[in-house]
């Protein structure tokens, strides 16, 4: 089955992840698509009013989307502990298996919001448990994946082994965005050309570093930074419409 999804993964944990996916959130709503963020799993939450555990992330993914759903809805798996999701699980007592993690995600899918935007946790291929991988799932169900890149130094490295790990799974990537989480990064623009030199999947946007960073409001010029967004998105939707 084909969904109307984009998984976003990232090259570590706090490379803006959930940044980007606002930003972009803002320009396909701008652009005239109902959009659903989703992060089914999240660690790091804490115990809200009414006893359920939330994560910032997800709160931030529901209240931007299209519709607004039920919090279970966006953050289907939740810990309390800000580690690791699989020693999180275990500490919980809980079990994270991987076709656990598919029917949460169906679930979520089921709501037909629109075009669905799910964050990752921490990079591509975390584990789930001691023989799963996060990657595993994202594979199984077929989603195209585009990745944020934390533009800072060590990121060649990291950006090449998720594009080889996603080649040699033979998913599809949509593209990267270039996330400018260091403003100090030195040779910027040669960094980045680099990347477009060994990656094949083009570069879907630059987001600059911005000091008020949690302020979506901020004038943020969408049309220069998602260049190529139009593209990936279109691409995602025909093939939903062709099955
Ligand atoms: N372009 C940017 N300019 C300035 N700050 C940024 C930028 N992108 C991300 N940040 C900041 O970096 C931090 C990490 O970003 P974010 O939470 O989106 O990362 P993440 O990859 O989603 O992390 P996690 O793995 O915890 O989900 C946040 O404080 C965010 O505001
Ligand atoms: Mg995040």
């Amino acid at each position: 089955m084909k969904h109307n999804a984009i998984f976003i993964t990232g090259t570590d944990t706090n490379v803006g992840k959930t940044f980007v996916t606002l930003l972009l959130m803002k320009k396909l709503q701008s652009l005239g698509y109902l959009v659903q963020g989703i992060k089914p799993v999240a660690s790091g939450c804490i115990r809200n009013d009414d006893g359920l555990l939330v994560n910032e992330d997800a709160l931030r993914l529901q209240h931007t989307s299209s519709h607004f759903y039920s919090y279970p809805m966006i953050n289907p798996i939740a810990y309390q502990d800000s580690i690791a999701p699989h020693i999180a699980a275990q500490r919980a007592s809980q079990l994270l298996t991987k076709q656990s993690l598919i029917d949460a995600i169906e679930r979520s899918l089921k709501l037909d919001a629109g075009l669905y935007l799910i964050e990752g946790c921490g990079g591509w291929t975390i584990p789930l448990n001691l023989h799963e991988r996060y990657s595993q799932v994202i594979v199984a169900m077929k989603l195209p994946v585009m990745v944020v890149i934390g533009m800072r130094l060590g990121c060649l490295n990291h950006a090449l082994l998720t594009m080889d790990h996603l080649t040699q799974s033979h998913t599809p990537v949509l593209g990267w965005v270039a996330n400018v989480i260091d403003p100090t990064f030195e040779a910027l623009d040669e960094n980045i050309q680099t990347l477009q030199h060994c990656i094949k999947s083009p570069l879907l946007a630059t987001v600059p570093y911005h000091s008020c960073s949690n302020d979506l409001e901020i004038n943020w010029n969408l049309e220069s930074i998602f260049k190529n967004i139009s593209i990936a998105v279109k691409d995602v939707t025909n093939r939903v419409d062709i099955e």
